[in-house]
């Protein structure tokens, strides 16, 4: 098979995650569930919070400034600004625009890309697009969330699962070394869309007290049925970009899944006849930061050098809508 030509490379990574630390034990004080539950159900030991205050737009900016340093260039050599987000700062207008307005990256296009947890994955392969297309040249693509502002503290079956943080890639063209973004591919199926919500809030159900005090501005979720789908459609969507490579699983140095739990990623893992010492995991770290997980435990591998330059790895994610992708990259 002849491997694709990439057409964009990534240029830079870059990550922040809040100071502020909550444990297992600290939410057995807030509502009816155990450290050895969450731990043994999900993978997941701590999470990030944000400070009091503290903005999605402020996490996406630091790790769109982080991103923007690594990869060795300024604000001003942007032409996008691309945020993945379901949490951003208000309705209207996107969140790219205060991060544009905060890095100081004056008119240029920035927008939000609402696809939940495959909300990088989604930016990476619009970006790729207009990068292919020559419309752009640098573009930052931004994975963040601030979920904790909008989970229901009194549902165990949510609030212990997610965290928030940001994640930011610079994209720029590929320079015919065969390193950049070999294969991304993005899926949606609505069928299925009524599994994770926020229920009130848009036009459908406008809020109020008593919406209100039913938490219908909060995330709702029916676990178990994003689990079974997620392990097949991660799986299959992974066996397609890598065809979309020419490669096979055994190709890869390194798989960056989403960071929803644990025994999905290991689960996808069987399937694509790979170890688990083949996956970046941080989910004990951060839990799920939805759309900011993949470009978190990415930055975090690049920086202490786990994933080389040169090395192919497969980032995966499946989220609510739903819509998932995966993409294959050589670094
Ligand atoms: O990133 C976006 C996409 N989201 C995902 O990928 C999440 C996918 N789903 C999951 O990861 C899992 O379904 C969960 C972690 C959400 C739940 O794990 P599960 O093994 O599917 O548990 P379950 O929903 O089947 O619940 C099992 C039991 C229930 O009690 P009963 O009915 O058996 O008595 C729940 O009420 O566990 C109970 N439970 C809890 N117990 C202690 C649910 N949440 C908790 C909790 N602490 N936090």
């Amino acid at each position: 098979m002849i491997a694709a030509q990439p057409r964009s490379r990534i240029l830079g990574t870059g990550r922040y995650t809040p100071a502020r630390v909550l444990h297992n034990t600290d939410l057995e004080k807030i509502v009816d569930t155990s450290d050895s539950w969450i731990t043994e159900r999900t993978g997941i030991r701590r999470r990030h919070i944000a400070a009091d205050g503290e903005l999605t737009s402020d996490m996406a900016t630091a790790a769109g400034r982080s991103a923007l340093a690594a990869a060795g260039i300024s604000a001003a050599d942007l032409d996008m600004i691309i945020v993945g987000t379901i949490s951003g700062d208000s309705p209207l207008p996107a969140c790219a625009v205060h991060v544009q307005q905060k890095l100081g990256a004056w008119e240029i296009p920035a927008f939000d890309i609402s696809a939940a947890c495959a909300g990088f994955v989604y930016g990476l392969t619009i970006a790729d697009q207009f990068i292919t297309n020559g419309a752009a040249c640098r573009v930052l693509v931004i994975g963040v969330e601030l979920l904790s502002r909008i989970l229901n503290w009194k549902d165990r079956t949510t609030c212990v699962l997610f965290g928030d943080g940001a994640g930011a890639v610079v994209l720029g063209p590929a320079s015919g070394d065969g390193r950049g973004i070999v294969s991304t591919r993005i899926f949606s199926d609505g069928a299925l869309a009524g599994s994770l919500v926020i229920p009130g809030g848009g036009t459908s159900e406008p809020l109020t007290v008593d919406g209100i005090e039913r938490s219908r501005d909060k995330v709702h979720m029916v676990g178990q049925d994003i689990f079974k789908v997620a392990v097949k459609n991660l799986s299959s969507a992974s066996l397609i970009a890598l065809e979309g490579a020419g490669m096979t699983a055994a190709d890869l140095d390194w798989v960056v899944a989403h960071q929803a739990n644990l025994r999905i990623i290991s689960q996808v893992a069987a399937r694509l006849s790979l170890p688990l010492e083949k996956f970046v995991l941080n989910i004990e770290e951060y839990g799920n930061t939805s759309s900011a997980s993949i470009p978190i435990a990415l930055d975090e591998a690049v920086r202490d050098g786990r994933i080389k330059p040169g090395h192919n790895v497969l980032f995966c994610a499946l989220g609510a809508g739903i819509s998932w992708g995966a993409s294959v990259v050589r670094m």
